[in-house]
């Protein structure tokens, strides 16, 4: 396996800000993200987490400042390759799940393999070992309606690592889990950081997921702050 022992930057963003109408959801945010670096981001409801996951994932436009990906600014990307940049190389866990009620459990993790061109059998091996790592193997073949909360919330954790992106968003992945489950999630992120240097943006409201990141930001009213470490 392939080492990642250089820091470089994979993402970055400057004074970026977000506006829904007049409200001005993101103000002036900056971050960087280095592989395999794992960053929390807590604060209020309302602070402004998603919104600014959704700007640093190019899912919304920013308007001022910009966000960087591998160096190229995502505004300068058409609406082809920022699609396909985002299916290829970041995962995403919605703070709501959004699973395809249609597909079955390990066709939902499955699916940014699938999109990506990967045949079927293949790729619903690699999302069996991914879910068999979150202690779903047994649920494969349901339907998200027939499984759980919490365990709809790890299919999507699955769907969001099953391709091993480059860099990983995730909104309150733990948020329905219980602490055993949210244990096993953080693990997941965790050892894909270690072991692919992967990069994790993790919004968390739980004070013992955002302890174990390499770099805590707080978020309030839009204003994005890193928290001073602990030493
Ligand atoms: N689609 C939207 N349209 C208008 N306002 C929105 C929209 N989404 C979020 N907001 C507002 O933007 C602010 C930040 O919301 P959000 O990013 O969801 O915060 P958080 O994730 O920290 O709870 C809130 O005041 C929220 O009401
Ligand atoms: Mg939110």
């Amino acid at each position: 396996m392939e080492a990642h022992i250089s820091t470089s930057e994979v993402l970055s963003a400057r004074g970026i800000d977000l506006f829904y109408g007049q409200s001005h959801a993101v103000r002036g945010a900056s971050i960087a993200l280095s592989q395999g670096e794992v960053v929390a981001i807590s604060g209020q409801s309302g602070s402004g987490k998603s919104s600014l996951l959704y700007c640093l994932a190019g899912v919304l436009p920013v308007v001022g400042g910009e966000v960087r990906f591998e160096g190229q600014p995502l505004g300068t990307l058409g609406d082809d390759e920022l699609s396909a940049l985002r299916r290829d190389r970041f995962g995403f866990v919605f703070q709501h799940g959004e699973l395809l009620p249609e597909l079955t459990v390990e066709e939902n993790a499955a699916l940014p393999l699938r999109l990506a061109g990967q045949r079927k059998a293949k790729a619903l091996a690699a999302a069996g070992e991914v879910l068999g790592r979150l202690g779903l193997a047994e649920l494969r073949e349901r339907r998200p309606s027939q499984v759980s909360g919490g365990q709809n919330q790890r299919v999507a954790v699955a769907r969001a690592l099953v391709h091993r992106p480059t860099v990983v968003f995730a909104d309150e992945p733990t948020g329905s889990l219980d602490s055993t489950n949210a244990a096993t999630v953080l693990q997941e992120f965790l050892s894909l950081a270690r072991s692919q240097g992967t990069a994790v943006v993790l919004v968390t409201h739980d004070p013992n997921v955002a302890a174990r990141a390499d770099i805590r930001y707080t978020m309030s009213d839009g204003v994005l702050a890193r928290e001073q470490d602990m030493a």
